[in-house]
């Protein structure tokens, strides 16, 4: 989703909204960290250091790997394609991208056919959703690494009824919106799971599968961890705060190592309306639910729970990760609040060193935070079913990036420090539903959009991925958000302590940081982007959003400028890079999406022979006067009347090998 422009496009236009959370807090930016220390030190000291965290290879822990760095030669042997913006996608030479899945082919058994003409609710309730995101492969069968059958799981993060209906228009869209309609958006909600197979090289969707499934905004879902069952959780429809009818925006999110996936509700301020002078104002205004924030108010409209002037607390039951088990079609979603609720992008597992289950989270939004959980109980890779409440149990911590390069990872635990009923905080469950505000007491670091945050398997680094930040000035400048009206984002790597790959301790208090790259045009001085050297003219890229690591730790980026592509001139798509040795972070040009379209879902097989990634919303962002009726593109189709449908993508390389190799 293009969270800065986080609207259906008749909405939205193309000017880039504001942030519509509102973190006003005062908490220190590294520049007064900064100052403190050279009011103390020596200020040559002081600024020595400030350069060095800034990016110049703070962290010890980050050794190359010594094949790569004695050669100086990448192991991406592609041929780069080009990121120009076009109707169509792109692939490097000598790789096939194949369409798996488009918007509206049918999933569960006896689903009609994709008619456009007939996009309805019972329709839309047996086919893929709308605007693919997240993608997780789950090998078949459980707990086995076939690279050739399995599930996949497929995000449906948000509608654009300007692209779903014929007719529709900025001015009309509204009243056009009937309940009918709106019944068939939240029925393209949620996510897909789907049985997939290669033969002969191919891949194809299992028809009439048993694992196939779909997940809507109706779904009926269990609330997991300490909220559970509050008084804030608590509403008309449930009042034991335990149950709840769907999850909606989800964005990116993860897998489990138990073979279940956690799926991230992220701007969840835009299906309320109404406005609330109750308790629960001012932790509505934090998150934009509400009032300004709506994007969908036909929702409300036809459904009372979405007006929090009605129903306050149902806006408390959105903005979690979500567990749910592809394996098992009966088996209840469950929204595990022990991770914390804000705009949820990744939900990255890691097992640490110890056992105990680490998940990395980022909130997106401009100057929004960096999240860890990490489970009091460790993971049992022998018995699937004690595994199951794992993630209902354990810290929740919050990021602050220190200028000399240390990461502290700040506990949010009731009765520690301000977060205390002085301070509203009655309970764990306060500081679980008002995660945001219980950072932001604790000191943490505001970032430029977190999006994606990925562990590298093979190193253990892990990368914080921060998508832009045009509202940052020049005064509010830190040293891992070291740029202003910041366009073009950046990728922070984190190194933990403890070694490489599996030795890390990611549930150590402190880990190392640096900023190997700001993206943006190298060619162009005022984006202030910073590769390294070698980079070729089509091999520099904007907005990096959702990353994958293949099985050698090798890092694939996906982009997504939103609205604001012209501004680069580029199409958002797959960038690939080394992460170590002479050619670390030289980036090369994989795949180029269609025009208006993001890249999300970077997702391979565990033989690292298929990629499968998500296009979102084909035509939509950036293009004037782009709908149903006139599109920018009527990709992946390109038949008259047929509009643009998101798509997810397969690519395979031509000779069978591994991606990128
Ligand atoms: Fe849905 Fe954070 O992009
Ligand atoms: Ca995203």
């Amino acid at each position: 989703m293009p969270s800065s422009e986080q609207r259906p496009s008749a909405l939205c236009f193309d000017d880039p909204v504001d942030a519509v959370g509102r973190n006003n807090t005062p908490n220190p930016s590294l520049d007064d960290i900064v100052a403190r220390r050279l009011r103390r030190r020596d200020a040559l000291r002081g600024l020595a250091l400030l350069a060095t965290a800034a990016g110049t290879g703070a962290l010890a822990g980050i050794r190359p790997r010594p094949a790569v760095a004695a050669s100086g030669e990448t192991t991406l042997s592609f041929t780069e394609t080009s990121s120009a913006v076009s109707p169509t996608h792109h692939v490097a030479p000598g790789y096939t991208a194949r369409i798996l899945m488009r918007w509206g082919d049918p999933v569960l058994p006896g689903a009609p056919a994709f008619d456009p003409a007939n996009v309805t609710a019972d329709a839309q309730a047996k086919q893929f959703g709308y605007n693919n995101d997240f993608i997780g492969y789950l090998p078949l069968p459980a707990g086995s690494a076939n690279a050739e059958h399995g599930l996949l799981w497929v995000n449906h993060e948000y509608t654009n009824p300007d692209f779903m209906w014929s007719g529709l228009t900025k001015d009309t869209i509204g009243e056009k919106m009937t309940a009918d309609r709106t019944k068939a958006e939240m029925a393209a909600h949620g996510g897909s799971v789907m049985e997939v197979r290669k033969e002969n090289g191919t891949w194809s969707v299992v028809p009439d599968s048993r694992y196939a499934r779909r997940v809507t905004a109706t779904t009926p879902m269990r609330i997991g961890g300490p909220a559970a069952g509050h008084d804030r959780l608590k509403t008309a429809a449930d009042p034991t705060g335990t149950s709840v009818l769907g999850m909606m925006n989800n964005c990116s999110g993860g897998k489990t190592p138990w073979g279940t996936i956690l799926t991230g509700e992220e701007n969840i301020h835009m299906y309320f309306s109404g406005e609330t002078s109750g308790p629960e104002a001012a932790n509505h205004r934090r998150f934009g639910v509400g009032g300004k924030g709506t994007v969908y108010p036909w929702w409300a409209r036809h459904d009372a729970r979405f007006d929090v002037a009605k129903e306050p607390n149902e806006a408390n039951r959105f903005g979690w990760l979500v567990e749910i088990d592809p394996y098992d079609p009966m088996s209840m979603p469950v929204k595990r609040t022990a991770l914390g609720r804000f705009k949820h992008e990744a939900g990255t597992v890691v097992v640490n060193n110890d056992g105990r289950v680490v998940v990395y989270c980022g909130d997106d939004e401009k100057f929004e935070y960096v999240y860890r959980f990490v489970s009091d109980g460790r993971f049992d890779a022998t018995n699937r079913g004690a595994n199951r409440e794992l993630l209902d149990h354990g810290t929740l911590s919050v990021a602050r990036f220190d200028a000399d390069g240390t990461v502290r990872w700040l506990k949010l635990r009731h009765g520690e420090g301000p977060l205390n009923a002085a301070n509203g905080f009655a309970s764990q469950a306060d500081v679980q539903i008002e995660a945001r505000r219980a950072a932001d007491l604790m000191g943490a670091t505001k970032m430029d959009r977190p999006e994606d945050i990925e562990a590298n398997p093979v190193t253990g680094v892990v990368y914080v991925v921060l998508t832009n930040n045009s509202d940052r000035t020049p005064e509010q400048v830190d040293a891992v958000n070291p740029r202003a009206k910041n366009y073009y984002g950046q990728i922070v790597a984190l190194q933990p302590p403890g070694g490489r790959g599996k030795d890390a301790d990611h549930a150590a208090d402190t880990f190392r940081w640096e900023l190997p790259l700001l993206a943006g045009d190298p060619n162009k001085p005022e984006h202030g982007a910073k590769y390294p050297q070698g980079i070729s003219n089509g091999g520099w890229f904007s907005c990096p959003d959702n990353i994958a690591f293949d099985p050698q730790g090798r890092l694939w980026i996906a982009t997504d400028q939103g609205t604001d592509w012209p501004r680069t001139g580029i199409a958002d798509g797959i960038w690939a890079c080394e992460t170590e040795g002479a050619s670390a972070y030289v980036t090369k040009c994989f795949f180029a999406v269609p025009i208006g379209a993001e890249m999300c879902g970077p997702e391979f097989t565990p033989d690292g022979k298929t990629f499968f990634v998500s296009v979102q919303h084909p035509a939509v962002d950036g293009v004037k006067g782009s709908n149903y009726d006139t599109p920018a593109t009527r990709w992946p189709d390109f038949k008259d009347g047929v509009p643009p449908r998101p798509s997810v993508v397969v690519i395979t390389k031509d000779d069978g090998g591994e991606i990128g190799s």
